[in-house]
């Protein structure tokens, strides 16, 4: 396994075996746009737990080596509430382009989380495209933003 920093452009891709034949199509669907695309599993459609293809992904956005991953099981939910126990990680589940963009709008989202078994290839691709194209919005989201990683909360604060 390399520790070498991946490119800026890198994208980060890994699923379950129900996230599997997406991950296939959107990891090729990737590389056809032009973008450097490190799949961390898994090869085949076999029977596999989701955390142990979310811990390694999350761990690598967290620690500042990748920018953006991809992450796609059957409701999106065990990937999600496994990426997000990372500092510095927001992954979102989206299962609808307007939801990919806001979640990159407001939320800057830097793991999308797809729920493959609610979505087919079509609509992936298209939250795909929403979340790659949505730039963050910054103003009033990047206090929301940076209030997430707190760990205590005073009702002062409040504004
Ligand atoms: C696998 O059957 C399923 O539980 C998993 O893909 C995911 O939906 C869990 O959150």
């Amino acid at each position: 396994m390399s520790h070498a920093p991946l490119s800026p452009s890198t994208i980060l891709i890994a699923s379950d075996h129900a996230g599997f034949e997406l991950k296939e199509m959107l990891e090729a669907e990737l590389r056809r746009m032009g973008y450097d695309v490190d799949d961390l599993g898994p090869e085949t459609e076999a029977s596999v737990d989701y955390a142990d293809y979310a811990h390694p992904l999350a761990q690598r956005i967290s620690d500042g080596r990748a920018t953006r991953g991809i992450l796609m099981c059957g409701t999106g939910l065990g990937m999600s509430y496994t990426a997000n126990r990372y500092p510095n990680v927001r992954a979102a589940v989206a299962w609808t382009p307007e939801i990919a963009a806001l979640a990159r709008e407001h939320n800057d989202a830097n793991v999308l989380v797809l729920p493959a078994r609610f979505v087919g290839v079509a609509e992936g691709r298209q939250i795909l495209q929403a979340w790659l194209d949505t730039p963050f919005a910054g103003g009033r989201h990047t206090r929301r933003v940076e209030k997430i990683e707190r760990t205590t909360h005073s009702h002062e604060e409040i504004g």
